[in-house]
């Protein structure tokens, strides 16, 4: 299978980007053909500082690349370092209805929020169908709040192939169910545009600090408590063996056990699991060199494949030639 997955340089990665996408892209190295981006172009949409946008991007990949992708095999590069994709987007604009996307939910929560959307925000999911097929993937392991891209994206290959030349493939997302939506420290999503995150690499005591912070009900120590409506347990569930989960349960349903008991111990699992991670991840620091020149090359692997797709897509729409008389 060809897999392939983006992800935003918008902050740092944080819990529920690992559990929702960063594992499976890991575990899934071991038998498909892999291709991993940093969505650079994407993170445009949002605006952010030039240096910010930089920094960040060089420190997702320092992140996939301590946590365990491997570049020898794996196609791992920058967005913007194969800029065909956004020639295919326009290409793909030009047979994708307003109303479509029109009716993108991440699209609505965005300016529902009060976010003054630019042409690029509206766009987002035409690019994001760019990048997809242009590698003419199978599968996207992605988390729940992009399933309806995928969807978007099978559309408009279906578009085109009906309009023009049978070239792209459709791809199916891959969703695990039980991570598809990890909750951030105020109860919502995890995201880095809600400031509610855990960062995977964020130091010992601001891990504690952020999870002594997650929203909790004011049931008192004594009283019983319903762990499937508590952020807490959620989170627990992520980190804790079944054993130890069960336990849990337990005492949340018995009574005489604080959330600050179970936030104690969230802590100490959320630093334990990262903590083989972390000495590679301070290797890679202090070799910045090598992870430039890793996505260097990811993105001359990437860009043979993209050039071969989108001169495809050229002739397919009758660009470059010259018909008739
Ligand atoms: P963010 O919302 O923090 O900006 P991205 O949009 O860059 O994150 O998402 C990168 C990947 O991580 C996507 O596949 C996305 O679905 C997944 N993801 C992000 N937040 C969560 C979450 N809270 N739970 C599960 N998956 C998530
Ligand atoms: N929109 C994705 C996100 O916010 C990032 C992304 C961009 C992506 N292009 C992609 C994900 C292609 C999967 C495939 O998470």
């Amino acid at each position: 299978m060809k897999v392939l997955s983006g992800i935003q340089p918008s902050g740092r990665l944080h819990i529920g980007n690992y559990f929702g996408a960063m594992r499976q892209h890991i575990k899934m190295q071991a038998e498909n053909d892999c291709f991993y981006f940093i969505a650079d172009y994407h993170a445009l949409t949002s605006s952010p500082a030039p240096k910010d946008l930089a920094d960040f991007t060089l420190d997702v990949a320092m992140s996939y690349l301590a946590m365990g992708l491997d570049p020898e095999k794996t196609v791992f590069w920058r967005q913007s370092d194969v800029p065909e994709v956004t020639e295919l987007a326009w290409l793909l604009s030009c047979v994708t209805p307003m109303g479509l996307l029109a009716r993108c939910t991440s699209y609505k929560d965005k300016v529902a929020q009060g976010i003054s959307p630019n042409h690029g925000l509206f766009a987002y999911p035409v690019l994001q169908a760019a990048d997809i097929l242009i590698y003419k993937s199978d599968l996207v392991p992605v988390g729940a709040d992009q399933k309806q891209h995928i969807e978007v994206t099978r559309d408009i290959a279906g578009f085109f192939n009906n309009t023009y030349e049978e070239i792209f493939v459709m791809p199916k997302d891959f969703i695990i169910e039980s991570v598809a939506v990890v909750p951030g420290i105020d109860g919502r999503k995890m995201s880095k545009s809600y400031g509610n995150t855990i960062e995977i690499f964020e130091p010992e005591k601001s891990i504690k600090n952020k999870v002594m912070k997650i929203v909790t009900d004011s049931t008192p120590v004594e009283a019983p408590k319903d762990p499937e409506k508590c952020n807490v347990f959620a989170l627990l569930k992520l980190f804790a063996s079944d054993e130890e989960i069960k336990q849990w349960e337990d005492k949340y349903r018995k009574g005489g056990t604080g959330y600050g008991e179970a936030k104690k111990r969230l802590a100490e699992l959320i630093t334990e699991h990262f903590k083989p991670f972390r000495q590679k991840r301070e290797e890679l620091e202090k070799n910045p060199g090598y992870v430039k020149e890793t996505l260097a090359k990811g993105a001359r692997r990437a860009k043979a494949i993209a050039q071969v797709t989108l001169e495809q897509a050229r002739k397919a729409v009758g660009l470059g030639g010259y018909y008739g008389k």
